[in-house]
């Protein structure tokens, strides 16, 4: 270890701002130092041992050791650690994960542009979508529909599209014209009374239908959605929804796009959240475990129709007006190969389709916890969202912060989760975890739940 332990703690005082936290109780207590990874586990300054269970953030499929990644990474530093994409440029890994993608994508889509990051990519999408519409010659169409409780970063674009207070009080968010928000596509939480999953379905469908009337069919360009919505709660969608919904869009020519910066790559069981469930998107947003996060990258892909008005629009502008610097770094995009690579030679999808009716076993019987009224989630991925009474769903008073202290109390057994909006608490490890290991964290969080039941009442 390079640090001696706690000597961090009073270095970080200096440049604590630090996402996501309260910043006076962070001050108060300091960071968890985080200082080594192996497999799904992480360490920190003390060398206490934990398992990842949100594998870092929805993000390190291939847990924190592989040593591919990092011999991928020191490979292409050694060739070329520079060069960007602008201006007729482009390098060999950017243009031999262009491909890979584009040999893996859902549906259509047959061209990508690399970003640095899932808000950036969803940023990108916004402008795709304004400048498609210009280009076929209708400016009036550039409404974008979101949902509530949506999670799509938190730039001053996609931060507008995100739906969560906690992301957006304080930072005038929503912040651009023309972004509306649907209704959320949880059953256990906005189904009525008597009404079936898939009315449900069918009332959020009417409803999105009446809303995109009521704005001017003539003025909504796109509609966002993450397959199984992440930071706003694990809400996976009702069934026949996304069937139903793309029949509304297709009506009324409005484009679909796919936020895949958690689903893809596996974690739903398949490679694309969009195969999960039937989504055929124009438009896909993708990161995280692109890279497995060992460096920062997203991608944007997009079907041939939207490349082919790009093409032209920007012949009349004289030049497609957009570009990162760092887009495409040949560092990022040579490790994001690799792990495409990685995620084929181990099968991981096929890793994931083995351990994941396990995994949804144990999720599912943590539904019969007296904290917790339901526990959803597909292939790799759950969530519970916790109550004060199941038989009436009430939740516990905000006062009560019962997902944190859940949170809190499963850290207590060296499990690391995260609590979300609406008393929820996200399940996500790596891709690569074992039985055994799904074993040893659920026990962990039965645990935790007990004592944080305790304390609640
Ligand atoms: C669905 C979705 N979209 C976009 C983002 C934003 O990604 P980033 O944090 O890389 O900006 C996230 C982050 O969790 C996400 O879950």
């Amino acid at each position: 270890m390079n640090y001696a332990p706690n000597s961090l703690a009073g270095r970080d005082l200096a440049y604590s701002l630090h996402p996501y936290t309260n910043l006076a109780v962070h001050q108060e207590k300091g960071p968890l130092v985080i200082t080594r990874g192996e497999g799904i586990y992480i360490y920190d300054d003390q060398d206490n041992k934990y398992i990842e269970g949100l594998a870092g953030l929805w993000c390190t499929g291939l847990g924190f050791s592989e040593k591919r990644l990092v011999d991928a990474i020191k490979g292409q530093l050694d060739v070329l650690p520079f060069s960007h994409s602008f201006s007729h440029r482009a390098t060999v890994p950017v243009i031999d994960l262009s491909e890979k993608l584009i040999e893996l994508a859902p549906g259509d889509l047959s061209k990508v542009y690399l970003v640095n990051s899932g808000s950036e990519a969803v940023d990108t999408a916004i402008k795709m979508v304004w400048y498609y519409h210009n280009a076929i010659g209708k400016p009036e169409k550039k409404k974008i529909i979101s949902r509530k409780r949506a999670y799509h970063g938190v730039t001053v674009a996609a931060g507008s599209l995100t739906a969560l207070p906690y992301v957006q009080d304080g930072w005038d968010l929503p912040a651009i014209q023309g972004i509306r928000h649907t209704d959320t596509p949880c059953y256990y939480r906005y189904g009525e009374d008597g009404e079936s999953e898939e009315d449900f379905a069918t009332r959020l469908a009417e409803n999105l239908d009446q809303q995109i009337q009521d704005e001017g069919p003539e003025t909504v360009a796109a509609f966002i959605a993450e397959p199984v919505m992440g930071a706003g709660g694990v809400m996976t969608p009702p069934k026949t929804y996304f069937e139903k919904i793309q029949k509304v869009l297709k009506k009324h020519d409005v484009l679909m796009i796919a936020d895949e910066v958690i689903c893809g790559f596996g974690r739903t069981g398949e490679m694309w959240g969009s195969d999960t469930y039937g989504i055929k998107p124009d438009i896909l947003t993708c990161a995280k475990q692109l890279s497995s996060s060992y460096l920062p990258i997203g991608a944007v892909l997009i079907t041939d129709a939207i490349y082919s008005a790009f093409v032209e629009h920007s012949t009349k502008l004289g030049t497609f007006g957009t570009g990162n610097t760092y887009g495409g770094h040949p560092v990022a995009a040579a490790v994001a190969l690799e792990t495409l690579k990685i995620y084929e030679d181990d099968d991981i999808i096929g890793h994931v389709q083995r351990v994941a009716p396990h995994f949804q076993k144990r999720l599912k019987a943590l539904g019969e916890h007296p904290l917790v009224g339901e526990a959803r989630g597909v292939g790799l991925i759950g969530g519970l969202e916790l109550v004060a009474d199941k038989a009436t769903k009430e939740q516990y008073p905000a006062s009560a912060k019962a997902a944190p202290l859940a949170v809190e109390k499963i850290l207590g057994h060296n499990l690391i989760l995260r609590p979300m909006p609406g008393d929820g608490v996200g399940i996500c490890p790596p891709l690569i975890i074992t039985e055994k290991e799904i074993d040893e964290m659920f026990d962990r969080i039965t645990r935790g739940l007990d004592e944080a039941k305790e304390i609640l009442g």
